[in-house]
C-alpha cells in the first residue's frame, strides 16, 4: 500500500501535523479520489477545540472535496477513472478530505461540469447538503418540502415568502439559491449591505442589513410581504438569531436551524416547528435525499442553477489549512477558503 500526505489533529483538541498514511482502497459501490483542492468549513475548527464527532486519533478532518477518480470498486457505474468529481467528506479517516486520498461512496459523487474549477467546485458539498437536506428531506431530517431537482417540482412554492438569517453565509448562499428553484418570492435575507449584489444574483429579493436590532425583524418583514411567513432558514443560528427567526414565522411555520436549539423556552409554541438539520449526505439518514441530489447536481451546477461560493486559496497546500482555520474562526464574509493537497511546501 502506498501512502500520502494527511493533515491530522494529533489528539483530542491537540496540534495540527501533516503524517504520511497509507492510501486506502475503495471497497464494493466506493471510489478512490485524488483530491485537488478541500474547503473549509467552521466544522473543522471546531471539531479541533472541542473534540467532537471524531472516535480515533490521530485523526483527519475536512468534508468538502474535488479531485480525481483514480481507482474504482466492485460495481460502480456512475462514475470511472479520471473523471473530474466533488464529494462530501465525513468524519472518519478513510473519508475525510485533509489528506492527498480519499474513498467516498459513489452514489454520493457529482461529476464536475467544466464551468467550474476544482476550486470552486470544492465549496459545494458541505453547504449543499446543508440546505437541501434541511428543505427537502422528509421528517425529522428536515422540513419535507418537495425537492425541485425532481419532476414537477420547481418552482412549486411560487407566491410564498422565505427568510435567509446570514444570506451570505456559505450555507445561507445555497439556502437562497435553493429557495429561488423552489419558487419562494420574496426571498427575503439578512446580511451586510456590502454582500446585497452578491445576494441579489443569487435570488435574494430583499436585503435587510444584519446590523439593524433583531427586534425589528419581524417589522421589516412584515413591510415587505403580507403573506404568512411558514418558512426560514437561520443559517447563523446563535440564539439571538433564532429568537428573531422564530417571531418571524407565522402560526403553521417551520425553522431550520444550523446548531443547537437556543430558542427562548417561553416563545416556543405547538404551532411552529423547529428542525435541526445535519448537513451530510453520508449519513444513513439522509442517503436516499443525497444520492438522489447528486444524480441531479451536475446539471444544476452546469446551468449554473446552482453557484459555488467565492474562493480564496491558502497557500502552502495542506500544511496551510491550520492558519486557514484560524482565519475562518476569526470571520471571513462571503468567502470559502481552500487548500490544495496535493501542493506539499
Ligand atoms: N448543522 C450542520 O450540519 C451544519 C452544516 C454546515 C454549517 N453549520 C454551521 O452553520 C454556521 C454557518 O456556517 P458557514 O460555513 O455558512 O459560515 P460562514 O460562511 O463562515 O459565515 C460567514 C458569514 O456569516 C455571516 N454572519 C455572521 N453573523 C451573522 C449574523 N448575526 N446575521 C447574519 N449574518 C451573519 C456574515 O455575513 P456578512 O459578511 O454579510 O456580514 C458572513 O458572510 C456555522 O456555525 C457552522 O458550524 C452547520
Amino acid at each position: 500500500m502506498s501512502t500520502q500526505k494527511a493533515l491530522v489533529v494529533l489528539e483530542p483538541k491537540g496540534a495540527f501535523a501533516v503524517q504520511d498514511r497509507d492510501i486506502q482502497e475503495p471497497g464494493a459501490g466506493e471510489v478512490l479520489v485524488e483530491l485537488r483542492a478541500t474547503a473549509l468549513n467552521p466544522v473543522d475548527w471546531k471539531i479541533q477545540a472541542f473534540d467532537f464527532f471524531i472516535t480515533e486519533y490521530p485523526a483527519v478532518l475536512g468534508t468538502d472535496g474535488a479531485g480525481v477518480v483514480v481507482k474504482v470498486g466492485a460495481g460502480v457505474t456512475n462514475v470511472a477513472v479520471g473523471d473530474k468529481v466533488l464529494f462530501q467528506g465525513y468524519f472518519d479517516n478513510r473519508r475525510a478530505t485533509f489528506q492527498q486520498y480519499a474513498v467516498v461512496a459513489s452514489e454520493i459523487v457529482a461529476k464536475i461540469p467544466p464551468n467550474l474549477s476544482f476550486e470552486e467546485a470544492s465549496t459545494i458539498p458541505l453547504t449543499l447538503a446543508t440546505a437541501a437536506l434541511a428543505l427537502y428531506s422528509p421528517k425529522p431530517q428536515g422540513i419535507a418540502l418537495a425537492a425541485p431537482w425532481e419532476a414537477g417540482n420547481r418552482g412549486k412554492y411560487a407566491g410564498e415568502p422565505i427568510v435567509v438569517i446570514g444570506g451570505s453565509s456559505s450555507v445561507g448562499q445555497q439556502v437562497i439559491q435553493f429557495a429561488r428553484l423552489s419558487g419562494f418570492s420574496p426571498i427575503i435575507t439578512t446580511a451586510s449591505p456590502s454582500n446585497s449584489a452578491l445576494l441579489k444574483s443569487l435570488g435574494a429579493t430583499h436585503i435587510i442589513d444584519r446590523s439593524a436590532p433583531l427586534s425589528e425583524l419581524p417589522a421589516a418583514v412584515q413591510a415587505i410581504t403580507s403573506a404568512p411567513v411558514k418558512v426560514a432558514y437561520d443559517a447563523i443560528s446563535a440564539p439571538d438569531t433564532q429568537n428573531a427567526a422564530y417571531d418571524v414565522l407565522a402560526p403553521g411555520g417551520k425553522l431550520v436551524i444550523v446548531l443547537a436549539q437556543a430558542v427562548d423556552a417561553g416563545r416556543l409554541t405547538p404551532q411552529k416547528e423547529v428542525v435541526h438539520v445535519f448537513g451530510s449526505v453520508q449519513a444513513p439518514d439522509n442517503r436516499k435525499v443525497g444520492a438522489s441530489l447528486y444524480a441531479a447536481l451536475p446539471g444544476l451546477l452546469a446551468s449554473g442553477e446552482i453557484k459555488p461560493n467565492k474562493v480564496e486559496v491558502l497557500p502552502g497546500g495542506l500544511a496551510g489549512i491550520p492558519a486557514g482555520l484560524e482565519k475562518l474562526r476569526a470571520g471571513v464574509s462571503a468567502l470559502k477558503l481552500v487548500a490544495r493537497p496535493q501542493e506539499n511546501l
